[in-house]
């Protein structure tokens, strides 16, 4: 079920003497229980687009349905109503540095129907969701940056979203810290069935998570689709510089270039990268290549993520042998569905 589909979203900005388009003509759709990424780089239109969902942008044109409720449609008082069931969470988490941890949770029930007694229950037990229990009477001034956004992440639950908004959330943490963010968002998503959309600019973080990716650039989404097609079938080069930092793939190649300027590759050796999805492939294809071409496999660096459920393998590895048994393997792997890529050891990026 879609719970949120924003369509033909166009918003622009009237500047004195220009017009911006933030965003350009582009749709969205996110099913129940989706955590759906969102990755591009600074002013691509990332949060403009997700700040339609709830109104806090009015797109220019172009409809924003919530559960199959136009959100234009609403009167003011459903509006407010609609967006307690948006939580939202920033990179600089926005608590109120006056009021204690508890006191921030409690800022969204203000107007809550509950009495104190359930306010208080239910703000002890988000302090447990997000494991602050022991800081409720702390303020902020006292917390570490994840501290904080587990505060932030309390809040946004207060009024029991259906949707979490995230933009940009593990942006100002330490990677420790991120994931223990993402778990937490993670944990959210599975034990109440919470919808995501994180907003980012580090693929890393999309990889942790979520099911989906969307991929930004000026305004448009210039790809889309589930997490395992995007990471083991990139279209747009844009995302594949992403998966490259994501998957460690350019820090790599960066210590291959340097080993290969020492010990430069003789004739009969071949740079290459090898990719392969589902269960491990490529481990037994290498010594088969050895066993039927005579050719030698020495792997410099390997790499294996489980995405939704599926190992996702990256090897950068020196083929050794004769030409034709090179070219005759490489033929071969590829027939078994592993991808092989030749590079320039000279240029390797
Ligand atoms: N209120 C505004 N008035 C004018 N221009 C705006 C406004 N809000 C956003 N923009 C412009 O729209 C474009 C997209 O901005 P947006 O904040 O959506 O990008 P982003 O992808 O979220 O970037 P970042 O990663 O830096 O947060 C930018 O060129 C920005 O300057
Ligand atoms: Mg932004």
């Amino acid at each position: 079920m879609a719970v949120i589909e924003l369509k033909d979203i166009n918003v622009s900005f009237k500047q004195k003497d220009k017009t911006i388009v933030a965003v350009q003509n582009e749709s969205l759709t996110v099913e129940k229980g989706d955590i759906y990424g969102i990755v591009g780089y600074s002013g691509a239109g990332k949060s403009t687009l997700v700040r339609t969902i709830n109104l806090l942008q009015k797109p220019t044109q172009g409809s924003v349905k919530v559960n199959g409720v136009d959100m234009e449609s609403l009167s003011e008082d459903e509006l407010r109503d609609s967006r307690k069931k948006i939580g939202m969470i920033f990179q600089h988490f926005n608590l109120m540095d006056e009021l204690t941890v508890f006191d921030n949770i409690a800022q969204p029930l203000k107007h809550s129907k509950l009495s104190k007694k359930d306010k208080h229950a239910k703000i002890n037990h988000l302090l447990d969701l997000v494991g602050l229990a022991d800081r409720s009477s702390n303020y902020p001034s006292q917390l570490s940056g994840g501290q904080k956004q587990r505060v932030a992440i309390a809040r946004a639950l207060a009024n029991d979203p259906e949707i979490l908004i995230s933009d940009e959330a593990t942006s100002a943490l330490d990677p420790k810290t991120t994931v223990q963010i993402l778990e937490i968002l993670k944990h959210l998503n599975e034990e109440l069935g919470l919808t995501i959309v994180l907003i980012t600019h580090e693929m890393q973080a999309i990889k942790e998570i979520a099911n989906k990716v969307a991929v930004m650039e000026d305004g448009r989404i210039i790809e889309r689709g589930t997490l395992l097609e995007i990471f083991t079938n990139p279209q747009q080069q844009l995302t594949k510089d992403f998966i490259n930092t994501a998957t460690n793939r350019d820090e790599a190649l960066v210590k291959v270039r340097e080993l290969l300027a020492t010990q430069p590759l003789s004739a009969d050796e071949r740079l290459v990268q090898i990719n392969y999805v589902g269960n491990d492939t490529a481990q037994p294809l290498l010594s088969t290549i050895y066993a039927d071409y005579g050719v030698t496999t020495n792997i410099l660096y390997s790499n294996m993520e489980i995405l939704t459920q599926t190992p996702v393998g990256l090897a950068i590895a020196v083929f050794k042998g004769e030409d034709q048994g090179i070219n005759t393997a490489i033929t071969s792997l590829i027939d078994h569905g592993v991808q092989v890529t030749e590079l320039d050891p000279k240029e390797v990026n």
